[in-house]
């Protein structure tokens, strides 16, 4: 693959960790504790996300859906060789195999065609009392980086039905999103924006497969939350959205 490995979790690991996402989920299973547990990531993509976690947390069983059949074959070769990991060919709202302690979507909702089927499918595959969460991103109809990002954005706002559920691009809103959550049954839900561009900038160039850049990657995430937590409340809704474009829901399968 040519990619130079990076030592995590005691093993090499072929992706280096360099963002945001990575920082979370390091967060997030840390605090899921060191027994067993199990995870459902919903449009895992290459997996380049969560590897570095995985590595770091043997107790963490692993199911990846993805509908891309390349991405997928990615993943098989940055993570197949986990004895913990299962990957699955499909749209996430297909999936039907069991329930799992957390479920995540990771820059996933803002591409799903059939938004409602898919937040029902991952309500479903949650045990009771387990935690769903899903962080998408805005960036891509806010500031789209090309000319087809624009259109395919565009069109798939006014004529849904004219885009492949494969190269769908919105932005999902989050009040419907919460909303329909909460009838579905999850509870204690929050929604919080993340990812300052500058920060994630500067993100980008901390290396997180050292003790220091995973300390600094850790700071730069409390930071982030914490200017959301100072700014948020005073910001217009565009400006928010341009200042923290990630957006996080979270909350807890009624127990
Ligand atoms: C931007 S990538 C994110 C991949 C990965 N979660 C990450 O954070 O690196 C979005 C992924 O969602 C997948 N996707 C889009 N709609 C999906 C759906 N309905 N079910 C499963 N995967 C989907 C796409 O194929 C793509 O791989």
């Amino acid at each position: 693959m040519g990619e130079i490995p990076f030592i995590l979790g005691g093993v090499e690991a072929t992706s280096r960790p360099t963002d945001f996402k990575y920082a979370q989920l390091r967060e997030l299973f840390a605090q899921l504790g060191p027994g067993p547990v199990s995870v459902l990531d919903l449009g895992c993509g290459t997996c380049k996300a969560v590897e570095g976690a995985l590595r770091e947390h043997p107790n963490v069983s692993y199911v990846g859906v993805e509908q891309d059949a390349a991405a997928l074959a990615q993943a098989r070769r940055l993570i197949g060789d986990l004895p913990t990991v299962q990957l699955q060919e499909a749209f996430g709202e297909q999936f039907s195999g069991g329930t799992f302690d957390l479920v995540i979507s990771l820059s996933v909702l803002e591409h799903v065609k059939y938004l409602d089927a898919f937040l029902e499918t991952s309500v479903r595959a949650v045990r009771p009392g387990g935690t769903l969460m899903h962080r998408y991103d805005l960036g891509h109809a806010l500031t789209p980086s090309t000319l087809g990002e624009r259109l395919r954005v565009a069109v798939a706002r006014r004529v849904p039905a004219a885009v492949p559920a494969a190269r769908f691009t919105t932005s999902p809103d989050a009040t419907a999103i919460v909303r329909r959550l909460g009838e579905l049954g999850i509870v204690d839900l929050t929604v919080r924006q993340a990812q300052a561009p500058s920060l994630k900038a500067a993100m980008n160039r901390i290396d997180q497969s050292t003790p220091e850049g995973q300390r600094l990657a850790a700071d730069v995430v409390a930071l982030d939350a914490r200017l959301w937590d100072e700014l948020s409340p005073a910001l217009k809704p565009e400006a928010r959205d341009r200042l923290f474009p990630a957006i996080i829901v979270t909350g807890r399968r009624a127990g």
